[in-house]
């Protein structure tokens, strides 16, 4: 059966496990070949054998690294072209959350002054360095080709300033920032640059077991597929510096129309108005 990603190339970054699994099975699903790539291997073969199992053999390949090394992104980027033929569609999802610093971060969370340095780094390293190198990475060759998609998850406002979560939240902002930037940087080249969130806590292993929460009231992983496979599709080729919340994303109504409810701008820019020489805001 045809599929809306026919013949797309996508990369899903941290993809052996939780959201990442569920969007790289998701584009899989609509006709795209995916990369599976992770740092942990045991997690990318799963994800792998799923893919396989429900979308056929060439539907996944799994690809095991530490996108933090020296030179990863773009080696992945062009072991991706070599081996698969191309590449049209990014999905920067790989993220260290504040369960790294202390599983139980909602009921003692920990301050900032007490976040290990190294967590703290690799934090940023995932969550804010990553997407800014694989930008360096594909964007020459997306704007070349005069199409491409890249799909930033970042994460909700109150959790970006949430005490407890000072790694995770300010790198996460960090993103959000960059991923507006580049939006407006790829204006009227053929590629979108968007964020895509589940809107609150989701049934990860990022919202340990020792989070006060029921599982079956977290937001599901597959909330993100839906919006992302929209985003991904020509149908989308004018919709750039969106950001969109799947769990807000109704779909009993058309993809536009869920759009627009779903969508704002990306990094409330509404908030914004410092004021320049002459009394100018901008
Ligand atoms: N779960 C939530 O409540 C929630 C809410 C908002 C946003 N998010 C974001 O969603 C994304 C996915 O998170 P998740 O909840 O599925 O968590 P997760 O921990 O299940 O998945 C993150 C994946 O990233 C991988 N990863 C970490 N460091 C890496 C590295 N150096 N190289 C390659 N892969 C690496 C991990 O191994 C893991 O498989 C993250 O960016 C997260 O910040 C999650």
């Amino acid at each position: 059966m045809a599929g809306v990603l026919d013949g797309r190339i996508a990369i899903v970054t941290g993809s052996g496990r939780g959201l990442g699994r569920a969007m790289a099975l998701g584009l899989a699903a609509s006709g795209a070949r995916v990369v599976v790539t992770d740092v942990d291997g045991d997690v990318v073969a799963e994800s792998v054998e799923i893919i396989r199992g429900r979308c056929g053999r060439d539907a996944a390949t799994g690809f095991t690294q530490d996108l933090t090394a020296p030179g990863a992104p773009e080696s992945l980027v062009v072991r991706t072209i070599a081996e698969l033929g191309g590449l049209h569609i990014v999905v920067n999802n790989a993220g260290i959350g504040p369960q790294a610093v202390e599983p139980d971060f909602l009921t003692k969370p920990p301050k900032l002054w007490e976040m290990p340095h190294g967590i703290w780094q690799q934090t940023y390293a995932v969550n804010a360095h990553l997407p800014f190198f694989m930008a360096c990475a594909v964007m020459p060759r997306f704007i070349k080709q005069g199409w491409g998609r890249v799909i930033n998850v970042t994460t909700s406002l109150d959790t970006m300033l949430r005490a407890g979560c000072g790694a995770y939240g300010s790198s996460k902002a960090a993103n959000e920032a960059h991923t507006s930037i580049l939006s407006q940087d790829v204006a009227g080249t053929g590629v979108t640059v968007n964020v895509l969130v589940p809107g609150g806590p989701a049934n990860t292993r990022m919202i340990p077991a020792a989070a006060p929460i029921k599982r079956e009231d977290l937001i599901q992983p597959d909330v993100m597929v839906v919006p992302l496979v929209w985003l991904a599709s020509d149908a989308a080729s004018s919709v750039n510096g969106r950001r969109f919340i799947g769990a807000n994303w109704d779909t009993k109504i058309p993809p536009r129309e869920a759009a627009e409810a779903a969508g704002a701008p990306i990094a409330w820019p509404q908030l914004a108005g410092s004021i320049w020489p002459g009394g100018n805001r901008q």
